[in-house]
């Protein structure tokens, strides 16, 4: 019997991406791959049923889509009642989010799935073309800019015109990973004059490729994998201090930054918002893990002190074509090397398999969320 590969309609509120597109559906089944798709799955990033009909069976209901599958994609983490849907024994693949659902965790252990948690595939070259945290966060820093540039009571680029020369408005981006590189590059197509923030030494170099100046607070927090660390208390005064000035200058700040499993740090503050230009606006791409800025409230858009505070959730959804074709190619590259001759075969010697998966044969594999789980009972 071939592998069956099944892609169920997204449930999470507002959720527009699916996991896999026609074209990836294709490359499955010219492998020897029998794909499943729910009828409906992909229509929220406009992938109607007759499109993927030529290389997927479309499946009526999830009830007999798990049923049948042996792989699952997924975008969002499953729910508990999707999970009671899955095969025993069955492989999931998707964001998993694990220090978010602890019950998620024990139910995939209780049920002996094996799961890859696409947030835990190792930042390594070889897995550059798998890394789906990238391809969504670049969708992320790009839309962010947009909705800096359509909230904000100012042009973004310099203009000529006979009613006056306006200068370029100032925008300042906060954390210059994926997302925050590619919120200045889309500010800076913009026209705006762009400063960006990171604690990271790396940054300086990628912040200037794109033509924007390093806002320098003298503070460095490289952590482990390439990621930051958590601040002390101390290097947290020294950066605001700094910072204060340049948010006071700004019509814009987007603020990128996030810490690999954890609430967002907390950069600008309530003092530095009520210094800001009346008509600028606050982007918070960390609303969905508390926010960067003290009073970003998430997934809402209201003013503080003549300041728009915008906090956005879920964005990579807010652009479901190329989110869905891009995280559906991560996938494809995430599973296909271990399928030989239409059969899952997996290589736990294999650095990206073994970093990736988060439960196996009723246990955590992923030393983190057992610890964290362990010290919860
Ligand atoms: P992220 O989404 O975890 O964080 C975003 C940015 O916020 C990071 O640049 C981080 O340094 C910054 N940040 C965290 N706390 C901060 C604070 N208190 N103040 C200011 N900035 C703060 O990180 P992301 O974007 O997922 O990746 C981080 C870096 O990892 C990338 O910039 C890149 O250098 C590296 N990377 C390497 C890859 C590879 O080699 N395959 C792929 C993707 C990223």
């Amino acid at each position: 019997m071939p592998l069956r590969l099944a892609v169920p309609k997204e449930i999470f509120p507002g959720e527009r991406r699916v996991a896999l597109d026609p074209s990836i559906a294709q490359r499955f089944s010219n492998m020897g791959v029998e794909v499943l798709v729910e009828k409906g799955a992909g229509e929220g990033a406009h992938f109607i049923d007759a499109t993927y009909a030529d290389n997927a069976r479309l499946v009526d209901d999830a009830k007999t889509l798990y049923a049948e599958a042996d792989v699952v994609f997924k975008v969002q983490p499953p729910t508990l009642e999707e999970l009671d849907l899955m095969r025993e024994g069955s492989v999931l693949v998707g964001f998993l989010k694990p220090h978010l659902h602890s019950d998620m965790v024990q139910k995939l252990c209780d049920k002996k799935i094996t799961s890859f948690a696409m947030e835990l595939v190792p930042r390594i070259s070889r897995a550059q073309s798998m890394d789906a945290l990238s391809s969504q966060a670049s969708i992320a820093g790009y839309k962010v800019a947009l909705m800096a540039a359509e909230l904000a009571s100012f042009f973004f680029p310099m203009l000529t015109t006979a009613a006056g020369t306006i200068r370029p408005a100032k925008v300042v981006v906060v954390g210059a990973g994926v997302a925050g590189l590619q919120a200045i590059a889309t500010c800076k197509r913009l026209g705006a004059q762009v400063e960006a923030y990171d604690i990271r030494a790396a940054a300086k170099e990628q912040v200037e490729s794109l033509g924007a100046r390093l806002i320098d607070t003298g503070v460095s927090a490289e952590g482990v994998g390439g990621y930051a660390r958590e601040l002390t208390a101390e290097e947290k005064q020294t950066q605001a201090k700094v910072l204060a000035k340049h948010v006071a200058a700004a019509s814009a700040v987007i603020t990128t930054a996030s810490l690999p499993g954890r609430e967002a740090p907390k950069i600008i503050t309530k003092d530095m918002v009520e210094a800001m230009k009346p008509g600028a606006v606050i982007v918070d791409l960390a609303a969905e893990t508390g926010g960067n800025c003290e009073v970003t409230r998430p997934g809402e858009t209201y003013e503080y002190e003549n300041v728009t505070i915008h906090g956005p959730v879920n964005i990579p959804s807010l652009i479901p074509i190329h989110a869905t074709e891009m995280y559906a190619k991560n996938l494809y590259n995430f599973l296909s090397p271990m399928i030989k001759e239409g059969q899952l075969q997996l290589d736990w010697e294999d650095e990206v398999i073994k970093e990736s998966v988060l439960t196996c044969d009723g246990e955590i594999k992923h030393e983190p969320t057992g610890r964290r789980l362990r010290g919860a009972s």
